[in-house]
Parts: C-alpha cells; sequence; structure tokens
C-alpha cells in the first residue's frame, strides 16, 4: 500500500482544566489517502477541531503518532512544518478567518506569500476567486461580503497553494442552509476536480453521507458511522 498523505496513529491529546487533565482523545486512527473524502461528526467539545489541529501540525500530541507522507513530524521544527503543510494542506474554518483589512484578492495571495509559492500569483488567486464565483468581488473587503462570499474567499485561500487534502472545520457551521448547501456543492467539486482529498468536519448527517467515509468521535476515539 502506498503511503497516506497524513495519517495518525494511537494519537491522544489531554488538556488541562483546573486540577485534573480532560482526555479529549485517545488512541485516533485515520489514514487520508490521496482523493479521499472523509466525514468526521461529534458532539460539541468531543475533539473534532483539536484533531485537525493536530494533523495540520499546528498543535502536539501528547502521545501516538503523525505522519505526513510517510513522515513522523512530532519532532519537526515549526519552520519545516510550515513548509510542508503549505503544499500538504490547505485549511477552511466556521469563522473565515480572512484578514479584514485587505480585499478579497490580497486574502487570496496571501495564502500563496505564505507558502513560498508567488509565482503568477496575482493570475492564479484571480482564476480561483472567478473559480468559486467571485470574479466581481475581487477588490472587496471581507465585511462587504456575505458569510457564503466570505467563505468562498477562504476556500480559495486555502486552495492556492496546490494541497493535496482540505481540512474544513464546520465550513458550513456559520452559514443558512441554502448557503451551506452552496458551499458544500462548491467544496465537492473542487475536490471532485482537482483529486484533492477532503476532510470534513460537520454536524450535517447529510454533509457526512456525502463522503467516501464517515466517522464519529465519540469518548476520544474514531467510530465508523455506520457502527
Ligand atoms: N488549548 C486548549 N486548552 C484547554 N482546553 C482545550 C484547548 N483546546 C480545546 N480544549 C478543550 O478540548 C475539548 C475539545 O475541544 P474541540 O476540539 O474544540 O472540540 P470540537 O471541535 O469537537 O467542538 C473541549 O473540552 C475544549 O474545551
Ligand atoms: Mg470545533
Amino acid at each position: 500500500m502506498s503511503s497516506a498523505l497524513i495519517e495518525t496513529r494511537n494519537l491522544s491529546r489531554r488538556f488541562k482544566s483546573g486540577e485534573e487533565y480532560i482526555e479529549v482523545l485517545r488512541g485516533v486512527n485515520l489514514r487520508v489517502d490521496a482523493g479521499d473524502t472523509i466525514s468526521i461528526q461529534g458532539e460539541s467539545g468531543c475533539g473534532k477541531s483539536t484533531l485537525l489541529n493536530l494533523m495540520a501540525g499546528l498543535d502536539h500530541a501528547d502521545g501516538g503518532e503523525i505522519f505526513w507522507d510517510s513522515k513522523e513530524i512530532s519532532k519537526s521544527s515549526n519552520e519545516w512544518l510550515a513548509t510542508r503543510r503549505a503544499s500538504l494542506i490547505g485549511m477552511v474554518f466556521q469563522s473565515y478567518y480572512l484578514i479584514p483589512e485587505i480585499r478579497a484578492l490580497e486574502n487570496v495571495m496571501l495564502g500563496g506569500r505564505i507558502s513560498g509559492k508567488t509565482e503568477n500569483l496575482v493570475e492564479r488567486a484571480e482564476a480561483l476567486l472567478q473559480r468559486v464565483g467571485l470574479e466581481s468581488r475581487m477588490s472587496s473587503l471581507p465585511a462587504t461580503l456575505s458569510g457564503g462570499e466570505r467563505q468562498r474567499v477562504a476556500i480559495a485561500r486555502a486552495m492556492i497553494s496546490g494541497p493535496k487534502v482540505l481540512l474544513a472545520d464546520e465550513p458550513t457551521g456559520n452559514l443558512d442552509e441554502a448557503t451551506g448547501d452552496s458551499i458544500m456543492d462548491m467544496l465537492q467539486e473542487l475536490c471532485d476536480e482537482t483529486g484533492i482529498g477532503l476532510v470534513l468536519v460537520t454536524h450535517s448527517a447529510n454533509y457526512a453521507a456525502r463522503m467516501g467515509r464517515s466517522w464519529v468521535l465519540r469518548q476520544g476515539i474514531l467510530e465508523s458511522d455506520s457502527d
């Protein structure tokens, strides 16, 4: 079997709460191969964002291992992680996290600047914004965009460095149902077109069912959704 793009083995993470520790992840095994579409559901506070942050190398586990393309990352420097992350992982969040002071196009370009992928950056950012249906809003500031439009900008930003996997943490969580549906359709189309994998954290059973594999995070362990 070829190596996974991202793999976690027996991953654990706990947080201190007062005098005690809360065991949030208690042995998570998850494998993401090229082109996989995977959903993760679970009650609020169960550790879904914690898991995505660990997979993205933005947090350190207390136990277990995380592999990017077969390399175990726990001892890697932040600099190495940032460089590798840029070409492997794009992230999309519930709250978009756009920079409010700069225009949509510049927000998308920033994704490429951070990763050092600056060749034809303006053209690539414009093409992505066009692809997500925002050709007329490229010079708009985030505050003047609707929630769905902001999420489209955030998706374009996540894709500018050509990642192999998108980690999407409740990307429709702040949107009304119709807008959420259109964002989900767009994410799936983009992943189909490009072969990018998608790990989707969602509270929607409908969206989860659209992914190739569905997991539920329960008491710190991933269970198959059909169990
Ligand atoms: N940096 C942190 N410090 C302390 N507790 C945290 C931290 N991050 C998350 N937690 C706790 O870990 C649990 C899981 O959080 P989170 O991963 O955000 O859940 P979910 O995304 O499933 O809603 C929650 O109880 C949360 O309060
Ligand atoms: Mg969360």
